[in-house]
């Protein structure tokens, strides 16, 4: 019989990889979310790939009734949890919505699945719970804390995920994973934050097609190879790669998990690579450093790979390649599947 999962999300960017994802491994996904950082369009994006929508239901994750209302059509198996808001930013302006959001809407979700006796579950965890004095490479027992109000969400969930792992009935893993890049190789879906991306590759590829004059490098003075920022850049197919891998061995335990490629790139380096890549000078300038930044991130995958056999895979050209071709797509607009 099939298996049917739950995706708290997948209108959003790394969901709607994930659906393709399931759905191509022979998965039934069933989408939620409440739109209020992506859009419809990408449901549009999925069905070019995989020739037919899945079911999907308007709503949000806070809401008890309207997550039972979903619960109750189908039989799920587990759920995958992306559902949150993202912006470290916006997170250290409006923590009370952050933690109403991210916290409130999962503890609404754990109740719910408890319900309906749904105990397995891979959430969508970050690299952020690392406290930030750990030396890179980060491994899953080093220190944890968090420095902005978007990473203690995190980190709660993971601590409360925990307990109820604790209770010998649920299979939980949560995977830590940063700067996840990029879009499917159909050209299809990808990367597309409402308003001014937060993150450097959206901005950097809004450069590329004219849309910004210019990016700022934040800060040329740190102890990195050419004194920019240095980062560990997944591909998203891999990292959604890795969500599957994770299903797969979810078992009675809790075990969070990095996922990383293990190889770190500076900010210079990718403006270097989009040029390459694409053709087209991307202007810059150097400006101060963001106050949260570290200078280099990365961590180790040796978890991943021992336990659930998964590896990065893709190359940054070719990630790059994909999403040059995305944005291409958006310039010209959807037409209907052919
Ligand atoms: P995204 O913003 O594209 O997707 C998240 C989705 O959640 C959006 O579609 C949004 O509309 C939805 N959502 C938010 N609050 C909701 C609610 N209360 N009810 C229903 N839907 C809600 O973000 P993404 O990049 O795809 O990230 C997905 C997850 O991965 C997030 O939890 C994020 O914290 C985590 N993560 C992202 C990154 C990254 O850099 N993109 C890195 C590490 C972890
Ligand atoms: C990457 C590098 C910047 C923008 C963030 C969150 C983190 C995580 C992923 C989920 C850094 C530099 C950036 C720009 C720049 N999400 N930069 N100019 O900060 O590593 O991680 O997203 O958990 O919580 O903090 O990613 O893409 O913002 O920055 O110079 O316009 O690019 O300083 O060195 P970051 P990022």
């Amino acid at each position: 019989m099939q298996t049917t999962l739950l995706l708290t999300w997948a209108t959003g960017y790394i969901g709607s990889h994930a659906v393709v994802a399931f759905e191509q491994a022979g998965y039934k996904t069933v989408i939620i979310d409440n739109l209020s950082n992506s859009s419809k369009d990408s449901l549009d994006g999925i069905e070019h790939i995989l020739w037919y929508k899945p079911d999907f239901f308007e709503g949000d994750i806070r809401d008890k009734d309207f997550l039972r209302s979903v619960f109750s059509r189908y039989t799920f198996d587990g759920v995958i949890h992306f559902a949150g808001l993202k912006a470290v930013g916006e997170s250290c302006t409006l923590p009370l919505h952050y933690h109403d959001n991210n916290i409130g809407g999962s503890i609404a979700l754990f109740q719910v699945m408890e319900e309906y006796s749904v105990r397995k579950i891979v959430f969508s965890s970050s690299a952020t719970v690392y406290r930030a004095d750990n030396i890179s490479p980060l491994t899953e027992d080093m220190p944890l804390g968090t420095t902005n109000p978007y990473g203690t969400t995190k980190l709660v969930i993971e601590e409360l995920l925990e307990d109820l792992a604790r209770l010998g009935t649920w299979s939980v893993i949560p995977l830590r994973y940063f700067n996840p890049i990029w879009a499917h190789p159909s050209g299809h879906i990808g990367e597309l934050p409402n308003g001014i991306p937060n993150n450097l590759l959206p901005y950097v590829l809004d450069v590329a097609i004219g849309k910004r004059k210019k990016v700022s490098v934040y800060g040329d003075d740190y102890p990195t190879h050419d004194g920019t920022g240095v980062r560990d850049y997944i591909d998203v197919c891999d990292l959604v790669d890795a969500h599957l891998a994770a299903y797969k061995h979810l078992a009675l335990w809790y075990t969070p998990i990095n996922i990383w490629t293990g190889k770190g790139s500076s900010v210079l380096d990718m403006i270097s690579l989009v040029e390459k890549v694409t053709g087209v000078t991307v202007p810059y300038e150097i400006t101060t450093r963001r106050p949260w930044d570290l200078a280099t991130c990365f961590a180790s995958a040796t978890r991943a790979r021992e336990l659930l056999g998964w590896q990065a895979t893709r190359t940054l050209e070719t990630s790059l390649e994909n999403g040059w071709k995305f944005l291409q797509n958006q310039l010209k607009g959807y037409s209907e599947p052919v």
